[in-house]
């Protein structure tokens, strides 16, 4: 998969090289760049902001930086192009999955109080949040989609990791897990999960992970057309 954000902050996106992100762009599985907005500016200062039509507070990222940035990167289209911005469509576990689809994400970061809206008309395919809140750009939630979105990609994560057991996939919170030792300050792990016996270690672990939704997320056990709200239709 090729994944490249487009950002006045590149350097924001350095976190990508360490652990499993940081493993699979060594090993070629991922293809990631930042590219710097700034460096397609063609104002003499390389500005890419200025104040909003209308009035109001802030300053307004200018259209043209962004859309060349945009056209050198992508010339023919070839990216699902995704704007992060909290008027977006809300990231769940089944947008990620379905994003994971894609062979290349390109990813545009705003700033102060967002971009020119003609740049998003001409230039995007989705806009996406990834919750109701107001970040100060885009950075931090590209890198939420694009750790949320890897770990679908084949041979990001280790052969023998399955996604069936983590929360979300069966539209319930995953169960608590537990090592070694046994016993920790006095806690004892669950005897069930000593026995080795796989049958009553399964109902266990359902029923844990049906508790913690209902008390935590009763919200997911809403179904909706015989489908877990959860994944949000896709
Ligand atoms: N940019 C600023 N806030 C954001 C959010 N909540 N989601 C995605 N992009 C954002």
């Amino acid at each position: 998969m090729k994944i490249r954000a487009i950002t006045l902050f590149p350097k924001m996106f350095d976190c990508l090289n360490e652990s499993i992100i940081g493993r699979a762009i060594k090993s070629g599985v991922l293809d990631f760049e930042a590219v710097d907005i700034r460096a397609y500016s063609k104002d003499k200062h390389q500005k890419c902001d200025d104040t909003p039509y209308g009035g109001g507070a802030g300053m307004v990222m200018t259209p043209q930086p962004i859309y060349d940035c945009i056209n050198a990167v992508d010339p023919n289209h070839e990216y699902v192009r995704v704007y992060m911005s909290p008027k977006g469509e809300r990231l769940s576990d089944g947008l990620c999955r379905t994003l994971s689809e894609n062979e290349n994400i390109l990813l545009l970061c705003g700033h102060y109080e967002g971009v020119d809206q003609r740049v998003i008309d001409l230039c995007i395919d989705r806009e996406i949040s990834i919750g109701d809140y107001v970040l100060s750009g885009g950075e931090l939630a590209a890198l939420v989609v694009i750790d949320g979105v890897c770990r679908f990609v084949d041979g990001v994560l280790g052969s023998s990791v399955s996604h069936e057991d983590e929360s979300f996939s069966d539209g319930l919170l995953e169960y608590p897990h537990y090592t070694r030792p046994p016993e920790f300050m006095g806690m004892k792990v669950p005897e069930v999960l000593l026995n080795g016996n796989h049958k009553e270690i399964d109902k266990f672990r359902k029923a844990q992970s049906e508790k913690l939704t209902a008390e935590r997320r009763p919200d997911l056990l809403k179904v909706t057309d015989g489908e877990s709200e959860v994944d949000g239709g896709h």
